[in-house]
């Protein structure tokens, strides 16, 4: 592992990632012991404060997003001992020489950008020019990368011009989240899963993201981006690479994303003339969320538009391990319930001993609920206790963990805890390599060109409900139901 940095610059340090996440995250950490002690953390921004108006600003950001069993008024005030604040105009070339003089960068220097897109160009000259690119410094970078495998790609060469890809840290904030991260310990740290773990004893792979929230004020991104783009491209391929993958060597970033890279390269490519019967693109118009009466994402928006807020996909990776295995990937705003869960289907039993006694067998099941429940469930049969005279009953049951339950003594993290300090310790394993990216736009646009030329348009689907009923569709014709 490199060396810990002893300064974070944030980009875009007054905005709503930083109050939500960042500093919470970092308060976090503070509070917990795990930053280097000496670590300074140098907030930029627009606004124009000067360092103690950032600190209470940032004081008032914990207060709010920090749980309050969590909060100490004393931590926090020692946490923001550790901010101060340059205000920063990315177009203006002088203000990245105030800022060198605020920051030395010879004892390691990690820069987080929390900013649109567009600015990463002119920020990364910025620090070149001033000399705040040099081999300790590291970049971290937030989606969006770019709407496209092209426009990617000029993202990721501007920042390679400054920034070789092993100090590029390119965030994908699922991957900070424990539970998926658990995934890599289920799979790999016991040996009755792997076996199984294949076409000949999987049937098929569900994963669902589902949202309660609509479009949240976000309409400058979202509608440009839709729910392919903002969820498929990043979070839900990392979960499908995850689940695929085979085994790698070592827990070391080489080995991880060489594997997930493999699986994504796999993934078949859906041209116009399947895209029909692949694909189903939905946008919510009026219902009810949380029990509220919601309104229409186009009453939302304000005007007409055919972005998705909804896609549900079936998916094939083309190699032995997974050849012939659905994997249906569903995610949407505006569903009945929050939930992102990763659903495993194996196999029947090859012969039902129990028909002849009037017993059905299901199938085993093993669900990972991700969020907001952090459960893993295998679904077995069980005999219903009894004399059998009538015959025998069997009943689906489930092996149940509740890992809130069994880590109650730990806390639950943000995210963002554990990228940020990965981040500052140089750890990339959690971060996307270049080519997991463009492995992941070359898939998706090759979806949305096909959606396009096929002239595929979102269906209607009322706020608070599962999506299109084409949707339902594009399972039950495999003869499956989504696991709701
Ligand atoms: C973001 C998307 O990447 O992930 C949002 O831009 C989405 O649209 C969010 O709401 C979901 O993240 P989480 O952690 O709440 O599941």
């Amino acid at each position: 592992m490199a060396d810990k940095v002893q300064t974070l610059l944030l980009f875009g340090a007054t905005g709503d990632l930083s109050h939500r996440m960042l500093l919470p995250s970092l308060y976090g950490l503070h509070a917990d012991g795990l930053l280097p002690d000496g670590l300074k953390i140098v907030g930029t921004a627009r606004s124009e404060l000067d360092d103690e108006g950032f600190r209470q600003s940032a004081l008032e950001a914990l207060k709010e997003h920090v749980p309050s069993d969590f909060y100490d008024e004393a931590k926090a005030a020692e946490f923001a001992k550790r901010l101060s604040y340059v205000t920063l105009d990315a177009s203006v070339p002088d203000h990245f020489d105030e800022l060198s003089k605020r920051i030395d960068c010879s004892q390691g220097l990690a820069i987080f950008l929390s900013t649109a897109p567009s600015l990463f160009e002119p920020i990364i000259d910025g620090l070149e020019r001033v000399g705040l690119t040099c081999d300790n410094v590291r970049l971290a970078l937030e989606k969006p990368l770019g709407s496209d495998l092209e426009s990617s790609r000029e993202i990721n060469d501007a920042v390679a011009k400054a920034f070789p890809e092993n100090r590029t840290f390119r965030i994908d904030h699922y991957l900070g989240k424990e539970t998926v991260q658990n995934l890599l310990a289920l799979r790999f740290a016991n040996s009755m899963f792997e076996p199984l773990w294949n076409s000949a004893h999987i049937d098929h792979v569900q994963i669902t993201v589902a949202e309660t929230v609509g479009l949240e004020g976000r309409a400058g991104y979202y509608d440009g981006a839709g729910a392919m783009r903002d969820m498929v491209q990043n979070h839900m391929l990392q979960l499908l690479a995850l689940v695929a993958m085979e085994p790698p060597t070592d827990f070391d970033a080489t080995a991880i994303r060489d594997e997930k890279v493999k699986v994504l390269r796999s993934l078949r490519k859906i041209g116009a003339s399947d895209v029909g019967n692949h694909v189903v693109t939905g946008q919510y118009g009026a219902g009810a969320s949380d029990g509220q009466p919601a309104k229409g994402y186009l009453e939302e928006l304000g005007k007409p538009s055919t972005t998705e807020t909804f896609v549900a996909l079936k998916a094939h990776v083309d190699n032995w391990r997974w050849a012939g295995v659905p994997f249906y990937l569903r995610t949407g705003k505006r569903m009945p319930t929050r939930k992102t869960e990763i659903y495993i289907q194996f196999k029947c039993v090859p012969f039902n001993i129990f028909s002849a006694r009037g017993a059905k067998t299901s199938p085993n099941k093993l669900v990972i609920s991700i969020q907001p429940d952090e459960d893993i469930r295998l679904m077995m049969m069980a005999k219903t206790p009894g004399l059998d005279r009538d015959g025998v009953r069997l009943r689906e049951m489930p092996l149940d963990v509740g890992m809130a339950n069994a880590f109650a003594d730990h806390r639950r993290r943000i995210a963002y805890e554990r990228l940020l300090l990965d981040l500052i310790e140089g750890n990339p394993t959690l971060f996307v390599r270049r080519d997991e990216v463009e492995a992941q736009w070359t898939w998706v646009d090759g979806i949305r060109a096909a959606w396009e030329e096929a002239g595929l348009a979102p269906r209607t689907y009322s706020a608070g409900s599962w999506g299109p009923s084409a949707a339902i569709a594009l399972t039950e014709r495999d003869g499956v139901s989504w696991h709701d």
